[in-house]
């Protein structure tokens, strides 16, 4: 149970957080959605969570939100809670309407906004590394719209749980890594910090665009390439980046060790600077 729930525009208990059956958002998933967490009580890359949020919105023709006034309802929950590390969740759906596929202009959407301990999820990942293992990419080709249609996803996550693993890496059709099927993925080659490009195949994760300007700032060169899988496979170092476990080193993949098995050093180096980023609040967005 969250500790605290919005819904359409005020606090409620959880006996009242009831969601009608012509919701859009449990018919179709035709809802968009962002994910963001606290450190001590302030709230990590807002402004960058709110700048993806206004272009999912625009990106899927959601009309009628006023995304600054969503940012004031998140701070509100937020601060109701009292939690300092927290998880918040916010949905937005185009709201309810007898069930059609096509939907109307002028609908009101509804919004959702929970907020959780975090704790508990961020202590379940291991900080020398995790496994992961490769699943074929079944997703739909606008991967860069923070949607909730997330059935692939959820089929892949859950392939890698019952192979014992944390995470399930997606493999494009074109046989190309793409990203993790909650997190974005990273490879390190001689010394480069490599990731996919931007684009309709990957979601612009918040917390890939905070490592790639680390990256820059502490010199190492950034590649943003598609990579064969085959080729990824013999990377030095893999990690994933993602809200919730951060930096995250993955040490095996499909069985295998990548690099010598554990969490490699320029993974660990991102890592630390990730950490005194957050410690000294840098989150503003850089052009
Ligand atoms: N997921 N790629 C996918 C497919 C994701 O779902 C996520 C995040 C990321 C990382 O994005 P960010 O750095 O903005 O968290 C990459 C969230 C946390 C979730 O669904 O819970």
């Amino acid at each position: 149970m969250p500790e605290v729930t919005y819904l359409n525009g005020r606090l409620v208990s959880p006996s009242e957080a009831v969601i009608p059956v012509d919701d859009r958002g449990f018919l179709f998933g035709d809802a968009i959605y962002e994910v963001v967490r606290s450190y001590r009580g302030r709230l990590w890359c807002f402004q960058r969570h709110m700048d993806r949020l206004a272009r999912s919105l625009a990106e899927v023709n959601m009309e009628g939100v006023d995304v600054e006034a969503i940012g004031r309802a998140i701070e509100e929950t937020y601060a109701a809670s009292g939690l300092p590390d927290a998880l918040i969740y916010l949905q937005i759906t185009r709201g309810v309407a007898p069930r059609s596929h096509h939907y109307s202009a002028g609908m009101t959407p509804t919004v959702l906004i929970t907020v959780r301990d975090i704790t508990a999820a961020v202590g379940s990942v291991d900080p020398n590394g995790v496994t992961a293992i490769t699943a074929p990419d079944l997703r739909w080709r606008r991967c860069d719209i923070k949607s909730t249609n997330l059935l692939p996803n959820i089929l892949a996550k859950t392939r890698a749980h019952e192979a014992g693993a944390y995470e399930a890496i997606l493999v494009h059709p074109d046989g190309h890594v793409t990203e993790g099927s909650s997190t974005s993925v990273f490879w390190v080659r001689g010394g480069a910090v490599c990731t996919m490009p931007l684009g309709p195949e990957i979601l612009p994760s918040i917390t890939r665009g905070v490592i790639i300007e680390i990256a820059r700032d502490e010199g190492l060169p950034v590649v943003e390439a598609r990579c064969p899988v085959e080729q990824f496979r013999k990377a030095d170092e893999i990690f994933l980046a993602s809200t919730t476990p951060e930096v995250c080193p993955i040490i095996r993949l499909d069985g295998k060790p990548v690099g010598d098995g554990k969490a490699g050093p320029i993974t660990l180096r991102l890592a630390r600077a990730f950490k005194r980023r957050v410690e000294a609040g840098d989150d503003a967005p850089r052009e």
